[in-house]
């Protein structure tokens, strides 16, 4: 038996409609439409719709479907006392990935999971995860907690939540585009893992909680918080060459650059530089993208030739920084928009479902004798 390739690079494990990435040329498109596109002209609710139904929605499909999402920000049961009794210590990525459990606790049929019932359960989780993640930022600094409001968007409402005013239009916008960026991303390891674990016929909460602890790694979805505590530890943009090539002297990684399948630019980066620009000027916060476009001319001179680029966490890491969110809440802003993309590949398996179950090459021995323990 040949091994597989290392990390399963480069091996199609499954099909899927939703997204499609060539990484060669850096392109990532939504159901055919460029990334680019969707960022500048959806939003998010749109491109949930879009990404589940493989079709842009018409203007009554939008009004309905945004209508029933935003019925769904409100937590079930006494799920809003329960965050306010968690250890104020807590990591904001534990909390989302064991609340989600949780809320199959109040889900009288956990376990269906035929088309429709998958659909419910995927809009709730998408529903209710901003409301998690606030609550528990507002519970954890002694705030009051605010309760969502159905009246707004995805994205106005978890920062009406987290703030407790309004955003500005900018800023919703900056984070809708956010949102939209990050819904989905091919066979991504978190979205494997979605699918590995809905392919046992196992239920929604777990599929989605699996794959919040996927994403939490630093090779994946926590790289934007490496991000952000690299250019805290760079004083100004003068150390920024020194600090780049001992990293690299060092052959520590650079967080947010290189990624598995682009070998280009990545088209979500392109956005968020831009984005990052914008923000940092209206924010006073210019330092900060100097510093990390200085690190992008380093990185170019230093690796472009083996492939290596800002990947979506780089320029992200500053737009959140900027739209005034904590270090910590970073991730599960990765995390709030790619349960949409995770519940669609759940979605996709389920209606073609086959159980995942590779094979593992042995390499270790063969015919030992069995050695009491006395002997060994
Ligand atoms: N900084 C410096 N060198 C790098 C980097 C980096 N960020 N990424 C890859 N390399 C080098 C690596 O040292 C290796 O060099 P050599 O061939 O000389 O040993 C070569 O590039 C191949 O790297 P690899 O780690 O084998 O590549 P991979 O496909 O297994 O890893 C990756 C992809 C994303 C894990 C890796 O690029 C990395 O660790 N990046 C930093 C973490 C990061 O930003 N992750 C977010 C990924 S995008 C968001 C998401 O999908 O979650």
């Amino acid at each position: 038996m040949t091994a597989a390739p290392k990390g399963l690079e480069g091996v199609v494990a499954a099909e899927t409609e939703m997204s499609f990435i060539d990484g060669e040329k850096g392109i990532l498109e939504y159901v055919g439409i460029a990334i680019d596109d969707l960022a500048r002209n959806s939003s998010f609710e749109e491109t949930v719709f879009l990404l589940w139904n493989r079709k842009l929605p018409t203007k009554s499909e939008l009004a309905a479907f945004s209508a029933d999402l935003r019925k769904r920000y409100a937590l079930p049961g006494d799920m809003k006392q329960r965050i306010s009794t968690l250890p104020k210590t807590a990591q904001p990525m534990h909390v989302l990935r064991t609340m989600v459990s949780m809320l199959s606790l109040f889900d009288p049929d956990p376990n269906a999971n035929d088309a429709a019932s998958a659909r419910e359960k995927a809009l709730n989780i998408l529903g209710y995860a901003p409301t998690i993640v606030a609550y528990f930022d507002r519970h954890r600094k002694g705030l009051p907690l605010i309760d969502p409001d159905p009246k707004l968007s995805f994205a106005a409402n978890f920062l009406y939540m987290l703030n407790g005013e309004h955003p500005t239009p900018t800023m919703e916008r900056a984070f809708d585009a956010c949102m939209i960026l990050h819904a989905d991303h091919g066979l991504n390891n978190s979205t494997f893992t979605t699918r590995v674990v809905i392919s046992t016929l196992s239920d929604v909460y777990s599929a989605i909680s699996a794959a919040i602890g996927s994403l939490r790694g630093p090779l994946h979805g926590g790289a934007n918080e490496g991000v952000m505590k690299m250019l805290n530890e760079i004083p100004s943009v003068g150390d920024v060459r020194r600090v780049v090539e001992d990293k690299l002297a060092r052959k520590d990684k650079i967080m947010g650059f290189g990624h598995r399948v682009y070998k280009n630019y990545d088209p979500r980066a392109t956005y968020l530089k831009t984005l990052a620009k914008k923000l940092a000027e209206d924010t006073g916060n210019v330092s900060l993208y100097e510093k990390s476009h200085a690190i992008e001319q380093i990185m170019e001179e230093k690796v472009a030739a083996k492939g290596i680029y800002p990947n979506v966490d780089f320029y992200s890491a500053t737009t959140y920084h900027c739209i005034g969110l904590q270090l910590d809440l970073f991730t599960p802003m990765f995390a709030l928009s790619r349960i949409s993309g995770w519940a669609g590949h759940m979605l996709e398996q389920l209606e073609g479902n086959r159980l995942y179950r590779p094979k593992a090459e042995y390499t270790g021995p063969h015919g030992v004798a069995y050695t009491a323990i006395e002997k060994r």
